[in-house]
């Protein structure tokens, strides 16, 4: 007999580069019964899915449908379908995950060039127009939002530049969708991929994407077989599209929960939602500030929806992270690759883009650091948090 007990846990406040809490409508969603995956009604399901993300990524796109996995299949999914043995690719690197994106691209055969820049800050157009030049690759690969640095690349003249040197576009929208602008048609992306455990606030396991019509003629191009059957898109697509043809047991619950996460986007609507993670940044921002903290990504690349600091001198990483989970239920993000021991990631996203949230957090912060040595007027963080509120009304 299993002594194993009803599965039970502390309720924790996920305030780290993702998953985020989940918004409690996706959750009572996510208790609907199973549908089978090819019962008309779900098939429904999945057209009012995919028309919401067409008008979440602000495109027209007719390949756009989330691929069941996290966003690394949704990374996989681009880059083995558009890359073959041969090809060339230019791969922007400043962040771990732009590092990601170079390893995953190297792995389909293609010769990659990696384009660095020190982590924590952004690419220059002019930098990547010269790299363009001299490599003349089949694509280009960027990251939005650079989970493990906090920096916000801009995008809108990248997809005219790559299409002067007849390169596809390819987007890493993972930490962005829902929490910042993204408008594929307009900035001309070829192929993007995102997540469901952030901007959407729903739990982690699909993968948003989108392709545009430049990458759907390179890749009827290929001269050989996408090497991965589960991504080939050449198949996935026919169950996305008309045919509707059994590919893989469709995860139905997470449908469920990303519809209703679209929805909750739509109802708030884009440019309110993006409002509204910049409003609190700004008062998360101005806490920190006044708690003694500083940001790594420069003024004005800074991402709302993730608020990476370093952490002061004399202050133990582990410790100060521990008592926040321990004594306050909070979760934050621990920093990535060169950013380990030096920087604490704070991500709010989604559902927890939130006034409350925020002065929970900066009153808990100040108690960690307070016992760490930290001096300063009581309340300094929660004040300047509050100030910020105070002064938009
Ligand atoms: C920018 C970025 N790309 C890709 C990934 C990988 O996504 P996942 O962990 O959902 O597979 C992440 C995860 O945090 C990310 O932040």
């Amino acid at each position: 007999m299993s002594t194993v007990g009803q599965l039970s846990f502390s309720p924790r406040l996920l305030l780290g580069p993702g998953p985020c809490d989940v918004h409690p409508r996706i959750l009572s969603v996510m208790a609907m019964p199973v549908l089978g995956h090819l019962d008309p009604e779900f098939l429904t399901i999945l057209n009012e899915t995919q028309e919401l993300l067409r008008g979440a990524f602000q495109t027209s796109n007719r390949l756009t449908f989330p691929i069941s996995g996290t966003g690394m299949a949704g990374m996989e999914t681009c880059m083995v379908n558009l890359l073959e043995r041969g090809d060339r690719a230019v791969v922007c690197v400043a962040g771990f995950f732009g590092e990601r994106m170079a390893e995953v691209a190297s792995r389909t055969g293609a010769e990659v060039t990696r384009l660095e820049q020190p982590w924590g800050q952004v690419f220059d157009p002019q930098r990547i127009r010269e790299a363009l030049q001299k490599v003349r690759p089949k694509l280009l690969a960027i990251v939005q939002a650079e989970t493990s640095t906090g920096a916000w690349q801009p995008l809108e003249e990248l997809g005219a530049l790559c299409r002067e040197f007849d390169a596809l576009l390819v987007v890493d929208a993972v930490t962005a969708l829902g929490c910042i602008p993204l408008a594929i048609d307009e900035w001309k992306i070829d192929a993007i991929y995102s997540c469901t455990q952030k901007g959407l606030s729903c739990p982690p396991g699909l993968a948003p994407v989108s392709f545009g019509p430049r990458a759907a003629e390179a890749m009827g191009k290929r001269k050989t077989k996408v090497q991965s059957w589960y991504l080939d898109l050449s198949i996935l697509q026919r169950y996305w599209g008309e045919d509707r043809l059994y590919h893989h047991t469709t995860p139905i619950t997470m449908m469920y929960a990303l519809r209703e996460g679209l929805r909750l986007l739509h109802e708030e609507g884009l440019r309110p939602r993006w409002d509204r993670h910049l409003r609190n940044h700004k008062a998360l921002a101005a806490g920190l500030v006044a708690l003694g903290l500083s940001y790594t990504a420069a003024e004005g690349h800074r991402l709302p929806q993730l608020n990476v600091v370093r952490i002061p001198d004399g202050v133990d990483d582990g410790v100060v992270r521990k008592r926040l989970l321990d004594e306050f239920n909070i979760e934050i993000g621990s920093g990535l690759g060169s950013f380990k021991g030096k920087a604490w990631r704070i991500g709010l996203m989604g559902y927890n883009s939130r006034p409350a949230v925020v002065l929970q957090f900066l009153a808990a912060l100040e108690q960690c650091l307070q016992a760490q040595g930290v001096k300063g007027a009581p309340g300094r963080g929660v004040a300047a948090a509050n100030d910020f509120y105070s002064s938009q009304k």
